[in-house]
């Protein structure tokens, strides 16, 4: 909460620059509103005219928006289009063939340009390669690979076949991994030997091998696999087969799938508050629309920029800002395969040096954990440097306290560059609030204002509109092209999570809580309203976490909770109730270590609690209700001031507090 404070007491206002203004695709505050307006004057109509301008069709649509099977809304939906062909063939005929694509940064610091032509001659043999092993439209194909040229080339290939891809980001268990293919019902999985990270090589096709042999994988037909590294590892006849063997013999060029508008390029699995986690499927054409124009207005794209977003592909981030959105933009792009901190904490600003970055995108997690990094060493400090191609800075994933931000923006942005403080979410596709660079005035720690044309507000519990300066329920009141069509094989979980009857069933409901100002209306995100963490900018629900611990053996009862956490945002908190007695000491230690391996193992290492107290029990209410209201001031450290007469057990709270 101090952060919230903090930001609504900020004062310090950075319009932008009269340079800033003049290039930028949207230009001034005058242009912002007339789009507004036109949008508030004839909704589908406004869409209508931006998916006809910047987004190419096979067949021109005749119908924007369909509201007839509400919220299950339809966009384009009688246009067809191919997204890999916006992506690729769009710039061969544009002249942009010989234009790099792609700029490959290896962990070891090796740089590989790819251009568009040579991209898209990828792309249709590995196209041809799928089909050659029966793959086609509607096919689901999990992608669990590193980052990576053939990565962004996986994911592109599905599309020009009309397969739905699942990326499944290379940090997750094979168990996680398991889930999703089984979830998805895939064909097939592409993935690689190993992937490099931070000086280490750790295998993927082991734990793909280890996922499907935990079974309810038998869908899967085809694995692809891409020698990264080259290490030995066992194939299976018949399913497996290395990239370069299914490349080899295959046809140049590719006849693209023309899928309709509708037809589900790609599922996301996102963490939601309760239950396993659900696989958001996003269109082809909204998607598509949704992308480039973010890239054009958002990130004002121009063909002399090299842009670099930070996000893995196994992020809807990198999905949209690194496979779909700078391609069909024609744009330069890194795709940095390392981590910010290797060889040292200098090696985002050294790369941005090495190939004159102009536009950065990343994740405030990072920031705060490279600033803390340059203090503790002078020498990997931004100042020592070059930087001054920078011109244009992103933020996602999280709040950014206003510390972090004007560390961004004098010490990475020299004070020049604008900062766009992008609030989204893998359901809506692409960015929903954030600021434009040659309109908004920006306030550090607030996103600003909506996207043209996205009608975001702010309600009570009934869903009634609430007073600028007070907090309630973002939620997003008209559907837009880029939104979530469904939850995969859950229609019904579709409809509760995002447009629940309490809120009258037509309200996209965010599930984080906001507050505009009360004087320009911008938006500032206070956070998830539901049992949703935001650990390093990556989603956690506290209810995986815990069926995650209390799948281990030794383990009685657990309950998850987050806490605030000066470098990573939030961080976990579990309180376990082992079925042996409570330990303490060394035994203790031993144990915590154990039960975040075993958490690592179940979902993954992002998923470790950092802090793990044993209880003989927890605190519940007489009818057998955790009060996990109480175990986050517990986790706080805070002093419990409410009334716990209410609690079976009172005393467990003294016990849990001491175990810290
Ligand atoms: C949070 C990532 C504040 C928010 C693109 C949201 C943010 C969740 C911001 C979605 C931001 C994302 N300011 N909070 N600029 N961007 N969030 O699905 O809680 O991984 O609901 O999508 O991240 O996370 P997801």
């Amino acid at each position: 909460m101090s952060t919230i404070s903090s930001v609504m007491q900020e004062t310090r206002v950075f319009p932008p620059s009269a340079e800033t203004v003049g290039r930028a695709a949207v230009a001034g505050m005058a242009a912002y509103e007339a789009l507004c307006k036109e949008a508030e004057t004839d909704y589908a109509g406004y869409w209508a005219r931006l998916a006809r301008e910047h987004v190419v069709w096979k067949t021109p649509f005749t119908q924007s928006l369909d509201e007839s099977n509400a919220p299950f809304y339809r966009w384009f939906a009688d246009g067809s289009l191919n997204v890999s062909w916006n992506c690729l063939d769009r710039n061969l005929e544009n002249g942009n063939a010989d234009k790099t694509a792609i700029i490959f940064e290896a962990d070891d610091g090796k740089a590989t340009r790819v251009s568009y032509r040579e991209l898209h001659l990828l792309v249709c043999r590995f196209a041809n390669g799928l089909k050659s092993r029966g793959i086609g439209k509607g096919d689901r194909v999990v992608i669990y690979m590193p980052m990576s040229v053939e990565g962004v080339a996986a994911m592109q290939a599905c599309a020009r076949i009309g397969a739905t891809h699942s990326v499944v980001f290379g940090g997750f268990s094979a168990k996680s991994l398991q889930e999703r293919i089984s979830d998805a019902g895939a064909v097939a999985v592409i993935t690689a030997d190993e992937q490099c990270r931070g000086g280490k090589t750790l295998g993927l096709k082991s734990v793909v091998d280890e996922a499907l042999g935990m079974g309810g994988c038998e869908s899967i037909k085809t694995m692809v696999v891409y020698r990264r590294t080259g290490a030995d590892i066992p194939m299976q006849a018949g399913r497996d087969v290395f990239l370069d063997d299914l490349l080899a013999g295959q046809a140049d060029t590719c006849e693209p799938e023309w899928v309709g508008a509708e037809h589900p390029l790609f599922l996301l699995y996102t963490s939601g508050s309760t239950g396993k986690p659900k696989g958001v499927q996003h269109s082809s054409g909204g998607y598509l629309l949704h992308a480039i124009l973010t890239m054009k207005w958002t990130f004002d794209i121009k063909p002399e920029d090299v842009y670099w977003c930070t996000a893995d592909i196994g992020w809807v981030t990198g999905h949209t800002y690194i496979t779909y959105g700078p391609l069909a933009c024609g744009a330069t792009q890194i795709v940095f395969e390392g981590v910010p901190t290797w060889p040292d904490a200098g090696r985002f600003w050294q790369t941005i040096e090495k190939h004159g970055v102009s536009i950065f995108y990343t994740a405030p997690t990072a920031i705060r954990a490279l600033i803390k990094a340059s203090e503790v060493d002078p020498k990997v400090h931004p100042r020592n440097y070059s930087l001054s191609t920078l011109r244009l800075l992103g933020s996602v994933g999280e709040p950014i306290n206003p510390e972090a931000w004007m560390w961004y923006y004098e010490q990475i942005g020299g004070s020049r560059c604008p900062i766009m403080d992008t609030f989204w979410q893998t359901e809506t596709g692409g960015h929903m609030i954030t600021p434009l660079p040659g309109v908004t005035p920006l306030v550090p720690g607030s996103c600003t204002l909506p996207f043209p044309g996205i009608q975001a507000a702010i309600v009570d519990e009934t869903g009634h509109d609430v007073e600028w300066g007070k907090g309630g329920f973002l939620v997003v009141k008209k559907p837009w092209p880029s939104m979530i069509r469904t939850i995969y094989g859950d229609p019904e979980r579709f409809k509760k999570s995002y447009y629940p009857e309490d809120l009258g069933g037509r309200l996209y409901l965010a599930g984080d809580g906001a507050m505009r100002d009360a004087k320009t209306g911008n938006f500032t995100i206070m956070g998830r309203i539901d049992d949703v963490l935001n650990v390093s900018g990556h989603r956690m629900g506290t209810m995986e976490i815990e069926s995650a611990l209390v799948a281990n053996p030794l383990v009685a009862e657990a309950a998850v909770v987050g806490r605030p956490d000066d470098l990573t945002g939030e961080a976990i908190c579990a309180f376990v109730v082992l079925k042996q007695a409570r330990p303490s000491g060394d035994a203790a230690k031993l144990m915590v270590k154990q039960l975040q391996d075993w958490v690592a193992k179940e979902i993954g290492p992002i998923a470790k609690p950092k802090d793990i107290r044993f209880g003989d029990n927890l605190p519940k209410t007489r009818s057998g209700k955790i009060m996990r209201r109480l175990l986050r001031a517990l986790a706080k450290g805070e002093e419990i001031t409410q009334d716990v007469s209410t609690l079976e057990n009172p005393a467990i709270l003294e016990q849990l507090r001491q175990s810290a």
